[in-house]
């Protein structure tokens, strides 16, 4: 199953998509994360990639799609795949389909979650994430039972850089899914939008709800 969370930042895409790849045994794939490990390794990819970041803008198309498509060909991505912050532009979505279609796939579900500016804002500026592991906390929503320390393992928990209020305002204005791109999945016949505002086990129930009825209207229809 290959499925993908659209939406603005902090409406709770990384929370949900590390949820549901655990509960549906599928493989988590973020490029946001993957952008971040590059610049943390110091790499030529986080060296080009930095500077989008802290200003709050969208990496070029032809770097994110190659970062992509690297990932994607793993053997751990054979099985299926949830896609977070991927994609966010119609290119990036022709691409995918492409990559998907070549491999005699196709993208079962997009997931469309939204939620008020005010709560986003809210939310980044409360978010603490574990280094180590990608697990993401909230100080108010979600907070860890030790402070500052992962819950999962015990790692020392940090803040992202582009979670400053002025990068988290650039973000908002810059980074909401285009219409284009909602337009190109509700053609296709599988764009749902997910109230992402409520609490996160409503959320999750939400998801694996639309993923199940998606799944059933896409399965083969008996004589
Ligand atoms: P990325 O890491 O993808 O950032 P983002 O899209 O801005 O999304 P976030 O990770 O900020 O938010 P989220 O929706 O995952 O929310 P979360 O679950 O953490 O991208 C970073 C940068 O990389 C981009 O700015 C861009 O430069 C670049 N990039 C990445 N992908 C790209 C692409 N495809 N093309 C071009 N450039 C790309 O939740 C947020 C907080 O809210 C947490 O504290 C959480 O605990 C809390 N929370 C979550 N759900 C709830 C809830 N239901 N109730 C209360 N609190 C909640």
């Amino acid at each position: 199953m290959y499925l993908i969370l659209l939406g603005p930042p902090g409406t709770g895409k990384g929370t949900q998509a590390k949820l549901i790849a655990e509960r549906l045994g599928l493989l988590h794939i973020a490029t946001g994360d993957l952008f971040r490990e590059a610049v943390q390794q110091g790499s030529e990819l986080g060296a080009r990639v930095k500077a989008y970041m802290d200003r709050g803008e969208l990496v070029p198309d032809e770097l994110t799609i190659a970062t992509l498509m690297e990932r994607l060909l793993q053997p751990d991505a054979q099985a299926g795949v949830v896609f977070d912050g991927y994609p966010r532009t119609l290119q990036q979505a022709r691409a995918l389909d492409d990559a998907l279609v070549s491999a005699g796939r196709v993208a079962d579900a997009a997931l469309h979650i939204t939620a008020p500016d005010d709560e986003i804002v809210q939310r980044l500026s409360g978010r603490w994430l574990c280094p180590n592991c990608g697990q993401i906390y909230h100080e108010v929503h979600r907070p860890p039972k030790e402070d500052r320390r992962c819950d999962d393992c015990g790692g020392e928990l940090a803040q992202r850089d582009d979670d400053k209020a002025d990068v988290v305002r650039a973000r908002l204005e810059r980074q909401r899914p285009p219409e284009e791109l909602l337009e190109h999945y509700r053609a296709q016949g599988r764009l749902v939008d997910i109230d992402g505002s409520q609490e996160v086990g409503a959320v999750t129930r939400d998801l694996l709800a639309a993923i199940e009825q998606m799944r059933s209207e896409s399965a083969p229809k008996r004589a």
